[in-house]
């Protein structure tokens, strides 16, 4: 059976001391035998991982960065590479959200990249895909999923994914209280499952596949009750300590 995983996105959110009280009110449920079976990733920003990374020591969470450069090292100022946050001790990175895609302008070649260097370093990438508004509305859903998919399957090859978290974020659903229905959800869960089968049905059945998109605690349970949601991405929700808490309950519940 796959272990559930719930990551928290904090995205561009809190302060130093937000940031504390926020750690706080996780740390002590959450540290909690009753979630020792399954991963809780926390995703502060750049600045705050170390802060963040000290207070969790020992906790059993972990922690994830919430991007990562493409290139290995080098000159590329301001930007931050996989074995940086690997020698800090991340153990996540989120790859390829639709927010960098949008206003980071990052296209499939340069998350393919992000990818490799990311999984070389060691870390696992939690790597977005999903469809707008108006592409579900046109029908045409399966065919964004496939080919985000795809373009990383010929960039990387498939055995990328053997060591990466996929998440399903319809980019309808994040941030504005709209969310996926459980069913709308599984079909396209199955369907990414769907498309790495024909890579390798092994890996397509192991593959942990997260939901994302206006998680909260009231429809955490529904969502992750379908057979092919393995947890949940949480932008909003995460920043409340007692929401993101009721949200991991009830992965653990299932
Ligand atoms: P949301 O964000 O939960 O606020 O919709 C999810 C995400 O963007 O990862």
């Amino acid at each position: 059976m796959r272990q559930k995983l719930i990551a928290a996105n904090w995205k561009m959110n809190g302060s130093a001391l937000q940031v504390d009280a926020l750690i706080e009110g996780l740390r002590s449920k959450l540290s909690n035998p009753r979630f020792q079976n399954s991963k809780i990733v926390i995703c502060p920003s750049y600045i705050h991982i170390e802060s963040v990374l000290v207070k969790l020591q020992g906790s059993g969470l972990q922690v994830g960065a919430q991007d990562v450069s493409s290139y290995a090292n080098g000159a590329y100022t301001g930007q931050i590479s996989a074995q940086m946050l690997a020698d800090i001790g991340c153990k996540y990175v989120i790859i390829g959200h639709s927010e960098r895609r949008q206003y980071c302008f990052e296209d499939n070649a340069v998350i393919s990249k992000k990818l490799i260097t990311s999984v070389y370093f060691g870390l696992t990438p939690i790597f977005c895909v999903g469809e707008t508004k108006s592409e579900r509305e046109q029908g045409v859903t399966e065919e964004v999923i496939s080919k985000q998919i795809v373009s990383v399957v010929e960039a990387c090859g498939v055995d990328v994914f053997a060591k990466a978290t996929i998440a399903y974020e319809p980019i309808w659903a994040i941030g504005t209280g709209l969310t996926a229905t459980p069913e709308q959800a599984q079909a396209v869960h199955a369907f990414i499952r769907h498309c790495l089968q024909a890579y390798d049905r092994e890996l397509s059945s192991k593959i942990t596949i997260l939901y994302g998109g206006s998680v909260n605690a009231k429809n955490a349970s529904s969502l992750f009750a379908q057979q092919d949601i393995d947890g949940g991405l949480v932008g909003g929700a995460s920043l409340n300590a007692e929401e993101f808490v009721q949200i991991c309950e009830a992965a653990v519940n299932r």
